[in-house]
């Protein structure tokens, strides 16, 4: 299967991609996890994007789309693949577009969890991470055992302000994707209000798997 995950900032779709890798055997290629590590590793590309990620801003399309192209030409997205966070822009759904069509491929689901801007901020602002497992917690809503919690770390971007202008991109740069992928007849709506796994059933249910 190929599919993507898109929504607001902290809709789950980490959260929703770490339960629906394993189920459907596929990677997960998430730019915002790829961007974060070389940013860590400080190469040439992180350099480039580390400003931009720390204001909510969203790192330039050429970047982004780069390196989007070169991971999903590898060996293992052959048989399919589970972007999320890409695309984020029409220039990034058109220009996947044309890479899948030029490898013969077509994106089977784009899965839009919806969740109200009310609710984005509390997600965000209690959002950690362990850095040994990669598992995502949240202090109020999915909280750490105490024997993890004093490892876990906080992103550089999970900071009220920078949520508030995350979510401003998002309406106007990511939302006019999701006509785009409605008029294919691929675009499917997950409420993504409830618990984790009631979301994971949702999206189950809507991809049929
Ligand atoms: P990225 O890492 O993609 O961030 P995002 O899209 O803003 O999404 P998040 O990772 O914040 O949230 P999520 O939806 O994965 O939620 P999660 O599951 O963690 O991008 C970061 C930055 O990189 C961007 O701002 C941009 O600068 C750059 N970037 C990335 N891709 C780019 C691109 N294509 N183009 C340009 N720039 C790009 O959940 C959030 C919290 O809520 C967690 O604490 C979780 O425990 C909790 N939670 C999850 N589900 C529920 C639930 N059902 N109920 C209650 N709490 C829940």
């Amino acid at each position: 299967m190929r599919m993507i995950l898109v929504g607001p900032p902290g809709a789950g779709k980490g959260t929703q991609a770490a339960r629906l890798i394993t189920l459907l055997d596929i990677p997960h290629i998430s730019t915002g996890d790829m961007l974060r590590a070389a940013v860590k590793e400080g190469t040439e590309l992180g350099k480039q994007a580390d400003a931009f990620m720390k204001r909510g801003d969203l790192v330039p399309d050429d970047v982004v789309i780069g390196m989007v192209i070169e991971r999903i030409s590898m060996e293992d997205c052959g048989s399919g693949m589970m972007l999320d966070g890409f695309p984020r822009t029409r220039p990034q759904a058109e220009a996947l577009g044309v890479a899948l069509e030029q490898a013969g491929l077509a994106l089977d689901s784009v899965v839009l969890i919806e969740v109200p801007d009310g609710s984005i901020v509390s997600r965000i602002v209690g959002r950690r991470s362990d850095p040994k497992t990669g598992r995502i917690y949240h202090l109020e809503f999915d909280p750490p055992a105490e024997d993890v919690v004093d490892r876990l770390v906080q992103r550089k971007d999970d900071t009220r302000e920078a949520c508030v202008a995350r979510l401003r991109k998002y309406h106007s740069e990511t939302a006019p994707i999701i006509p785009f992928y409605d008029a294919l007849g691929i675009l499917r709506r997950v409420d993504g209000v409830g618990s984790p796994d009631e979301v994971t059933e949702r999206v189950r249910a809507a991809l049929k798997v």
